[in-house]
Order: structure tokens, then C-alpha cells, then sequence
């Protein structure tokens, strides 16, 4: 049995990195994790509560429940993927909306905010066989990553995209505030102070501006064939 791996897959939003890390989960048969997802659902926990919105973030309202905010993944075989909860209630639809994803940057620089995300996506890397996808995951949850790969697109690409995930889904969005979206999250992402977006030294890049799924995954499987090959 081929040994199992830890593939980290960080890079700017929308640029396919939950589809690409859920079908290299699927073909390897790893769990998927989406790290976004967990930080969406303590932005809309927050929402929910009033500790973020049109006002200043309630800090301390925060540090004080981030210890009894319960994130987990639960398989949904009907549609054969996982699905976010947040203290039991199924979130997946919610914290996909434009409220939580105009919210989450400012959530997300929160240092315990982070420390405790780290700590639970660490948690469930002990086991390897798994993907997992997001900003900081080759950089500091897992450094020694076997595989680190860095995904970028055109903005008018990953614009596009956001924009006919989120139809397709039946929630409705206005195609020039999701590219504003995407600009504001880019920028946030690359200059926040804590964790912020950067390529692991010893990642590799894939834009796929102009690549299928397929041809990604084709791209994608030589590579951990080498890697898994004799071992
Ligand atoms: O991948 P996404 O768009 O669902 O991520 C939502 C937000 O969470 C994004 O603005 C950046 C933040 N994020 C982060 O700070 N670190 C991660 N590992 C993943 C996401």
C-alpha cells in the first residue's frame, strides 16, 4: 500500500482549490478538509450573535466564546461530500452567502481565532491521508506537508466561477459585487499581519486560468505518483 500523504493546497479564493482538493480526496480515497468553511462558520456564529456586522467587532464577545464554537464535517452520502456544522446545526449553504464571505477576512485575523483553527485542523491531519486547502496550510499548519501546492487564476476567471457556483447553488448574486469581493479578499488575504496569504518556499504553483478539472488532476497525479512510487 502506497504510504499516505498530507497535501496542503493554499491560494486565493475562488480559484477552484475545494474542487481540485476534493477530487484528489476522491481518487485517493483521503478526507477533504476545507479550512475556509471552518472560519466562515465562526463568522457566522459571530454574525448570529451580533459580535461582527455593520458595528465594531465585539473582541472580546469572541475570545470568549472561540473556545465553545464546535466545528465539524459530516459526510452527506445523498451527495457524497462533507458538509460544515457548527455546534450540530448543518451551516454548508449559510456560510457559502455574500454576508459571511464580506465578513470572514476580519474574523479570520483574529490571532485565537486562528490558534484555535490551527489547532483543530492539526488535530485532524494526525492521520494523514488528507487534503486539505486554504491560506496558510503549507506555510503554518503543516509545514512538512508532503506535497504543497500554490493556486492562483484571473480575477475575472475566479469571479466568474464564484458566481456560477453560487447560482447554481440558488443563491442569488450580483456578478460585479462577487468581483469586488474577490479584489477586497485578495488584498485582505496578502496584507493581514497574521498569517498572511504566501507561497511555502517549497510549493508549487498551478494557475489554472486555463486548465479543466482534469487536466489538473492529470497534472496532479504524476506528481504524487513520483512522490508515493517504492513507498
Ligand atoms: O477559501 P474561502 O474563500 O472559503 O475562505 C474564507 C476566508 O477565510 C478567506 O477570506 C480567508 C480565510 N481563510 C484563512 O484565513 N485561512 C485559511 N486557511 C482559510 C481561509
Amino acid at each position: 500500500m502506497p504510504r499516505k500523504l498530507i497535501i496542503a493546497i493554499d491560494g486565493y479564493s475562488s480559484c477552484g482549490k475545494s474542487t481540485f482538493a476534493k477530487a484528489i480526496a476522491r481518487k485517493l480515497d483521503y478526507i477533504y478538509i476545507d479550512s475556509g468553511a471552518m472560519y466562515r462558520a465562526v463568522t457566522l456564529y459571530c454574525l448570529r450573535k451580533g459580535y461582527a456586522g455593520r458595528e465594531e467587532l465585539k473582541t472580546a464577545n469572541i475570545l470568549n466564546d472561540i473556545k465553545i464554537i464546535d466545528i465539524s464535517f459530516v459526510y452527506n452520502p445523498d451527495i457524497s461530500e462533507y458538509e460544515t456544522y457548527l455546534n450540530s446545526e448543518n451551516v454548508e449553504k449559510e456560510i457559502r452567502g455574500i454576508e459571511v464571505s464580506s465578513h470572514v477576512s476580519r474574523i479570520s485575523q483574529i490571532p485565537e481565532v486562528r490558534d484555535r483553527m490551527v489547532a483543530l485542523q492539526r488535530q485532524i491531519g494526525v492521520f494523514k491521508g488528507i487534503v486539505m486547502d486554504g491560506r496558510d496550510i503549507g506555510t503554518v499548519v503543516f509545514p512538512d506537508a508532503d506535497l504543497k501546492i500554490f493556486m492562483t487564476a484571473s480575477v475575472d476567471i475566479r469571479a466568474r466561477r464564484r458566481f456560477d457556483e453560487l447560482r447554481g447553488k440558488n443563491i442569488h448574486v450580483d456578478f460585479e459585487e462577487i468581483r469586488n469581493n474577490i479584489i477586497a479578499r485578495d488584498i485582505a488575504d496578502e496584507n493581514r499581519d497574521i498569517s498572511p496569504l504566501r507561497k511555502a518556499p517549497d510549493a508549487i504553483v498551478l494557475d489554472n486560468s486555463r486548465m479543466t478539472v482534469s487536466q489538473q488532476m492529470d497534472w496532479v497525479m504524476d506528481i504524487i505518483r513520483t512522490l508515493t512510487d517504492g513507498n
